[in-house]
């Protein structure tokens, strides 16, 4: 099975959408998630512009805040201060990564954290760690997502995740350990990693590096979700999984594109509207 993330991004999208409208009659004010993209990454442009062309669709008002690649920590620091102290602004997103001369964990701090659309403030990071998170990280949320809308089964199966970022790995793996899987974490550096991978009834994959997972790597009727987008030398996006030898040999297989990024966004959305909600008690 192909997992059709367009297809369930949509479906939730719609969802939210319905939601939207109710609580901007009821509320007299649209939803606000105003996006900050320092530079002009390709990649990062064509994901904000996603970002905000699904705020638009969601009825929540989108606001693209667009910076050189040389400003200053403190320049960066000031516009996100301004946001913070904006009452009409629910939702404050900081596309990653951003310039070398920048600490991205300054930046992400100082957003104040009940704005924080992405899940990545320390106070949230903190709550998804002691089971009362009300803003998670929106990769791992759309994964989940997917998982349950495919009715794909988690209690007491392994779950390997590859990758260890505060993005998506490491989130990724306290979801999973909240449906009661039993999770091994993996990475750059495990040892073996062909033989970890092989014992996984769900497969992660968030490393960033084209076709890092081969068939001979998974398990027979195994779930694989692919992370990565890699652009290759032709131009074409490819995932983290050779999925073309993959998919013969997994149960459900997400592509690339069309899989897991759609959710990240349609997530957003989500999280988004929960900062509004937050914001009104
Ligand atoms: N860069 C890649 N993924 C993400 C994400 O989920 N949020 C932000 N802010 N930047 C990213």
């Amino acid at each position: 099975m192909i997992i059709d993330g367009i297809k369930i991004a949509q479906h939730y999208k719609e969802e939210l959408r319905k939601q939207v409208d109710l609580l901007s009659v009821q509320h007299k004010r649209k939803p606000r998630l105003d996006v900050i993209i320092v530079g002009e990454n390709p990649a990062s442009m064509a994901y904000v512009k996603s970002k905000i062309k699904a705020a638009d669709y969601c009825g929540i008002d989108g606001e693209l805040i667009r910076l050189p690649s040389s400003v200053s920590q403190k320049e960066l620091l000031r516009v996100v201060q301004s946001c913070n102290a904006d009452a009409e602004v629910d939702g404050i997103l900081v596309q990653l990564p951003l310039p070398s001369h920048i600490d991205e964990q300054s930046v992400i701090t100082a957003i104040a954290h009940e704005k924080d659309v992405d899940g990545f403030h320390p106070y949230n990071v903190a709550n998804l760690w002691l089971n009362c998170a009300s803003i998670v990280p929106c990769t791992p949320l759309g994964i989940m997502a997917l998982l349950e809308s495919t009715g794909i089964a988690l209690a007491g199966r392994h779950a390997v995740v590859v990758g260890r970022s505060n993005i998506v790995g490491k989130p990724m793996a306290k979801l999973l350990l909240d449906q009661h899987c039993t999770v091994t974490l993996a990475h750059s550096r495990t040892a073996n990693l062909a033989e970890v991978c092989r014992q996984a009834d769900i497969l992660i994959v968030a490393v960033g590096r084209a076709h890092t997972i081969t068939a001979s790597m998974v398990k027979p009727g195994a779930t694989v979700i692919d992370v990565g987008i890699n652009r290759t030398a032709q131009g074409t996006l490819v995932g983290d999984v050779d999925f073309k030898s993959v998919l013969p040999v997994a149960g459900a297989i997400t592509p690339v594109p069309g899989g897991v990024g759609p959710m990240t966004i349609a997530m957003l959305m989500r999280n988004t509207i929960e900062c509004y909600k937050n914001r009104l008690k």
